[in-house]
């Protein structure tokens, strides 16, 4: 059976830079935006160009250094903020104008003070609007997740008569569990008139830890986009993650759905995200995360030193990290300790071992971790060491 793509849509520099107390410069931009090419992501959204002077400029520099990625900008459904879209993307290669509404009842009444009707009224004339400036324009209706799925489909019907070539399904509160958000979009696939002429993109929050579960249940309905950030960040609890989404698709070969995301290059870009918003990723993120591939108990030590499937369902290579480590800590074993000192040079025998294993417990007693340092401090002070060197 042939594999189906699936695009990736990166919205690190738009969604993603709305995270609380972090700012990016335009050249900070530029560099990650390089990144992100190079890596192959399909889509770069590069900010909200109507937002202010500076997004303006950095969407400008992106759009004119991008080689092969769609470069995208965000609007509101005003006629205004598509106009500065345009006018920002101008040099892209491939420019997408993302322009959209809130659909859910909250939204409608809330947000706008208006009607179900006059929303699919704006829906359509702001995409019609932006085709007069470029031909790809995504449509997003916000707060889709809590939008009834009739009233869905008839603003995404809408939105494709008005010429969208992509739809954007959010679950912007985060709220949905992966079986609606799965069953939403096969709704929309099996009911919205022409929609197997455009991509349906997932674009899920993070608020009960749920935005990678539901991007793969919209991709295995129909989906053929996924939004997400470097290191799932964004508002919030954040996005779904680029490095999550495209890994549980490599991982998962079965399901056919491939992406053209180089996966070597995953970790470099979440420590430069990471790095340039001066936004620490935590140990425990899943593929980029310190502990992502790091073994500290003694029987997981055990089984990875003799091979490392017995613990690892990702080749750390896959994803650029070199190696998997043996953290040494008052858990590890015998095994940890003898290959942690063979690295640093230090070939034990089992009754070497024995001693120095029994002195190595009352060190990490004391310590959190041991490093190289207190190895060849726990060998070097033993007894049974200062024997060989005597002998
Ligand atoms: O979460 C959301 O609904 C969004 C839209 C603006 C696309 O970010
Ligand atoms: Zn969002």
């Amino acid at each position: 059976m042939s594999s189906k793509q699936i695009q990736i849509f990166d919205t690190t520099l738009r969604d993603g830079e709305q995270v609380p107390g972090c700012k990016l410069d335009s050249n900070q931009k530029v560099i990650i935006a390089k990144q992100l090419d190079i890596t192959g992501v399909d889509v770069i959204e590069a900010g909200f160009p109507v937002s202010s002077p500076g997004d303006f400029k950095s969407v400008e520099a992106i759009s004119k250094i991008v080689k092969n990625a769609t470069v995208c900008g965000l609007t509101r459904a005003v006629e205004n903020d598509i106009k500065v879209a345009a006018e920002a993307l101008k040099h892209a290669k491939r420019p997408r104008i993302h322009t959209g509404i809130g659909t859910s009842d909250s939204h409608i009444k809330f947000k706008f003070n208006s009607d179900k009707e006059s929303i699919i009224k704006r829906a359509f004339d702001a995409v019609n609007y932006a085709k007069k400036f470029v031909e790809d324009v995504e449509f997003y209706a916000e707060d889709a997740g809590r939008t009834d799925n009739d009233y869905l489909a008839r603003v995404c019907e809408s939105a494709i008569k008005a010429g969208a070539t992509v739809l954007n399904i959010p679950d912007t509160t985060g709220y949905c569990l992966p079986n609606e958000y799965g069953a939403k979009i096969k709704y929309l696939m099996d009911n919205v008139k022409g929609i197997d002429n455009v991509v349906v993109s997932c674009h899920c929050h993070n608020d009960l830890g749920l935005a990678t579960a539901n991007s793969i249940a919209g991709v295995l309905n129909g989906a053929k986009q996924i939004e997400c950030t470097i290191n799932g960040i964004g508002e919030r609890a954040g996005n779904t993650a680029l490095e999550e989404v495209v890994m549980v698709l490599k991982q998962h070969s079965n399901l056919n759905l491939d992406t053209n995301i180089d996966t070597t290059k995953l970790y470099g870009l979440s420590q430069l995200v990471s790095d340039n918003m001066g936004i620490y990723t935590q140990p425990n993120k899943a593929i980029v995360g310190a502990n992502a591939f790091a073994h500290s108990s003694g029987i997981h030590q055990d089984g990875v030193i003799k091979n490392r499937e017995t613990y690892e369902i990702i080749n750390p290579k896959d994803v650029g990290v070199t190696e998997s480590a043996i953290v040494l800590t008052a858990r590890s074993g015998r095994a940890a300790l003898a290959y942690r000192a063979k690295n640093v040079g230090y070939e034990l025998t089992k009754l070497q071992l024995d001693e120095i294993y029994a002195n190595f417990l009352v060190f990490a007693d004391r310590k959190k971790e041991i490093n190289d340092n207190d190895i060849h401090q726990i060998i070097e002070t033993s007894n049974i060491y200062q024997q060989i060197i005597s002998a």
